[in-house]
């Protein structure tokens, strides 16, 4: 049989089966199966595509197949030495040399490498028009997950924590075209302004319309709202966030959660896009493809080329987010492009890293205590009136003290994967909240009971102990603020959503109980 017949019914069959849209898009390119190693990245595709990576970051995995190097590096507390952490082998997915490194202290990541080539790294962001600076760096254990099966760790990023370079080589500027992505945590996001990832102004101020173009991810209404109550993905284009062509609301703009959330910006001459999928499975979805929006400034753009994760264009660092990778090309991708890198990184597998320890044992009874400078002597204790609170707690308290401090840990009352916590004090009662505000109380019975009683498990925010996530409010955690219990956003409209010691405050230590 001919060669090309050969090709020609390869290619069929390979669409017809399912087979890798990656591998599938490779040979629609024309390119030989053979030339697909296995361990080709998304940087391999969108080069096969014609729109090269000229900015590729991750601290879980490689992004190119034959990429070896530094992904990021980690500053520990204890003695400010700093370490490179590289994939396994090339290609791979990012080695656990943190945790050894990071042993018995607690660790920053303080540089994304690019692994394009161009030097286009991601360090602390100074201070812009909207906020002072340097913004905060990211705790490194306060995102972990698995990759490929490996655990591995995002950038968690809380209101305050960015991260800039404004000394780039290859992005976009003017109206040049370009195409990003970023795989993100759907769950963690916040309503300020502005959780983003892509070009921006090279001098930390707003310079006006069409000055960026990034990738957005929250539930910010100041500018821009797409259907539902969010979050949304929208193109952070400066002095706006855009769900499509109208300034403010684009119903075809659909509020996206998914766990492990792949999103789409790109953007040329006239023409911009967002797209998003799950991350984990399935397809990127366009929420919308056309003109630049019904606005002036945006047509043509102004490009400046810097690049800026976690942070408007001004520095604006009100709002919160988890990054995992991203990538800027050169060029406006195709969509078949995305698509085959959309595959790539279905074929990642991300998955939750479920936090396990003997101190959150079921059955065993604790105290959580807090970890924010300001109150480490303190427990999260039950009021005689049911209400939830912080106060210093010790061997010598009273015995009705010790015991309003002891937890029993339960099996998640609304998911058993998670946790809830019974008072010591009043058997029967759990942990929960109602108005976000936390109490004890017995179960009625019902769903909603068992969902604001039930609360995940994480890394905590700060890099110390534990964060629990609310089970049917995943972007607000257990809070201690003003020595009293919450629900608290990392930011929000509630005063204990305030972003100041958010971190600190939402990280507990599972520890002894007092009784
Ligand atoms: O476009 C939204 C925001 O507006 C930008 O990120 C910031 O630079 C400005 O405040």
């Amino acid at each position: 049989m001919a060669a090309r017949t050969r090709l020609r019914r390869a290619r069929r069959a390979l669409l017809a089966s399912g087979t890798t849209a990656v591998l599938a898009a490779a040979l629609l390119a024309g390119t030989e199966a053979t030339s697909q190693a296995a361990t080709q990245g998304p940087c391999d595709i969108y080069a096969a595509g014609g729109t090269p990576c000229v900015a590729a970051h991750s601290t879980t995995r490689a992004l190119y197949g034959a990429y070896n190097g530094a992904l990021y590096q980690v500053r520990r507390a204890s003695d400010g030495a700093t370490r490179d952490i590289g994939p396994l082998s090339a290609g791979g997915y990012a080695a656990a040399a943190q945790d050894t490194f990071c042993a018995a202290t607690t660790c920053l990541i303080t540089v994304v490498y690019d692994q394009s080539g161009r030097g286009n790294n991601l360090t602390q962001a100074p201070a812009g028009g909207a906020a002072g600076g340097p913004d905060d760096l990211a705790p490194a254990t306060a995102a972990p997950v698995k990759a490929g099966g490996h655990p591995v760790y995002g950038v968690y990023v809380a209101a305050g924590t960015g991260y800039r370079n404004n000394h780039t080589s290859g992005i976009a500027t003017g109206d040049q075209p370009e195409g990003m992505y970023a795989v993100l945590d759907g769950t963690h996001f916040g309503g300020g302004c502005c959780f983003d990832y892509g070009n921006a102004e090279t001098n930390n101020l707003d310079t006006g319309n069409g000055h960026m173009e990034a990738v957005y991810f929250g539930d910010s209404r100041i500018w821009g709202t797409g259907a539902g109550n969010g979050p949304w993905v929208m193109a952070d284009l400066e002095n706006g966030l855009f769900s499509g062509a109208d300034v403010g609301y684009n119903a075809n703009d659909p509020s996206v959660g998914h766990r492990f959330l792949t999103a789409v910006v790109k953007g040329g001459p006239n023409q911009w896009a967002i797209r998003a999928g799950n991350a984990r499975s399935g397809g990127l979805s366009t929420f919308y493809s056309g003109a630049r929006p019904n606005a002036s400034g945006y047509n043509p753009m102004h490009k400046e080329g810097a690049i800026i994760l976690g942070i408007g264009g001004d520095n604006s660092k009100s709002s919160s987010g988890t990054f995992y990778e991203g990538v800027m090309t050169s060029g406006y991708p195709s969509d078949a492009t995305e698509n085959a890198v959309q595959a790539n990184i279905n074929a990642v597998g991300y998955q939750t890293a479920p936090v396990t320890s003997s101190s959150l044992t079921v059955g065993s009874r604790i105290s959580l205590r807090a970890t924010t400078a300001c109150c480490t002597a303190d427990s999260l204790r039950r009021n005689t009136d049911g209400t939830v609170a912080i106060s210093p707690i010790n061997a010598v308290s009273p015995a009705a003290d010790r015991t309003a401090a002891g937890w029993t840990v339960r099996a998640g009352l609304a998911d058993s994967s998670c946790l809830s916590f019974e008072s010591a004090a009043a058997p029967g009662q759990y942990l929960r909240h109602s108005g976000f505000q936390l109490h004890t109380a017995a179960s009625d019975g019902t769903a909603l009971f068992m969902q604001d009683a039930t609360f995940c498990p994480q890394a905590g925010h700060s890099g110390q102990g534990f964060s629990f996530q609310s089970v049917n409010y995943p972007n607000k955690y257990l809070r201690h603020y003003a020595y009293t219990g919450y629900l608290a956003g990392d930011g929000g409209s509630n005063t204990w959503d305030n972003a100041t010691s958010w971190s600190e405050d939402t990280s507990w230590l599972a520890a002894q109980p007092w009784s």
